[in-house]
């Protein structure tokens, strides 16, 4: 079912509620939340508390909490406490766990079309990647694709912004002066071929290993935003962020679908409400707190360069396009490039 039939769905069994006269509490006691009503309901998520990820989802909980009567009742664990991502992928899918915050490359491990979402030069901006990642009518089809054969249903995206390479060693200015570094990557074969291209050796990683691996001089850079690179304190061990600006990522909130099918109609559209909503304040979060991670960073030593982009663009472009195979896969990217300005 695409979630824009879930959406219509909700706005149905509140329609329909409302010429039943279900009462006071708009009858959601009536529209039972199953075996899930009142239970915590576990989130788990690698960043830290500072980072605006967390901070809108348990925001996000706590309204969702007050608006059911406590019938869907969410505490969002973090520092990956419940498992790093692929770890929390298995669990959402078990039911061990019931939500998760995912990077989009995790997912292209079950279906690669999701790979997409995470591809250099599909995204002009922040806003254009936003109006792609939260329309139902885009990606609502994806975004139920793995209902059945992974138990998950994915509800909304947050934007990781525009991710850059940063190292111990120096500045980057061209793929040439990538040549002889090893840079994490998240754990997927398309981001093995993005560093690549890029010029330097890829060496996947969690996200949690990364300042250990740079500490100890195992990998030479990573890439990633000005946010993760202050709050996992990664500035401390890799001073060079140069702006390859190579792509922008996203995280996708994530529900395991026996949960997601426990809730009533009703409470299936608050959830996509606020999620809206809490899309709304991680954005207002969101640049704030990327120039003060770059003002912090840099009053502790770090140096920030512009990059030759017309060198990386014509690096990219051709990662891009071989990575996009399959139909679907086309016509996504389609879709997408459409939409920019
Ligand atoms: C960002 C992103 C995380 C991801 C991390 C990574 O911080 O928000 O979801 O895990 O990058 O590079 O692994």
């Amino acid at each position: 079912m695409s979630l824009k039939k879930i959406l219509a769905g909700g706005a149905m069994a509140a329609l329909l509620c409302s010429m039943a006269a279900c009462g006071a509490d708009g009858g959601s006691t009536g529209a039972s939340s199953g075996g899930t009503s009142g239970k915590e309901l576990k989130l788990s998520i690698n960043q830290t508390e500072q980072h605006p990820n967390y901070i809108a989802l348990a925001h996000l909980a706590d309204r969702m909490r007050e608006r059911t009567d406590g019938r869907i009742n969410i505490k969002v664990y973090p520092n990956a406490v419940l498992g790093a991502q692929t770890e929390s992928m298995q669990s959402l899918e078990q039911g061990v766990i019931d939500l998760a915050s995912l990077s989009a490359p995790q997912l292209v491990n079950l279906n690669t079309d999701f790979q997409v979402l995470d591809l250099p030069l599909v995204f002009d901006s922040v806003e254009h990647q936003m109006n792609c990642l939260n329309d139902p009518d885009l990606v609502g089809d994806l975004y139920m694709s793995l209902a059945d054969s992974h138990n998950m249903v994915i509800t909304g995206a947050y934007t990781q912004g525009a991710r850059s390479v940063y190292n111990s060693k120096q500045p980057i200015v061209t793929p040439d002066d990538m040549k002889g570094l090893k840079i994490r990557v998240q754990e997927t074969d398309t981001q093995v071929k993005m560093i690549e291209a890029m010029g330097a050796t890829a060496s996947p990683l969690s996200f949690g290993e990364v300042y250990g691996a740079l500490q100890t001089g195992v990998i030479d850079g990573a890439e990633n935003n000005q946010v993760s690179y202050i709050t996992m304190k990664h500035y401390e061990v890799a001073k060079y962020y140069s702006y390859t600006n190579h792509l922008i990522g996203a995280d996708l909130t994530i529900v395991n679908a026996d949960v997601y099918n426990s809730w009533s109609d009703e409470d299936k559209e608050v959830w996509q409400e606020e999620f809206a909503a809490s899309v709304d304040e991680f954005n207002e979060l969101w640049d704030a707190t990327v120039a003060d991670a770059e003002e912090q960073t840099k009053a502790a030593g770090s140096q920030y360069n512009e990059v030759d982009a017309d060198a990386f663009r014509a690096v990219l472009q051709p990662v891009t396009e071989a990575a996009l195979t399959t139909e679907t896969q086309k016509a996504l990217y389609q879709a997408f490039r459409e939409r920019a300005e």
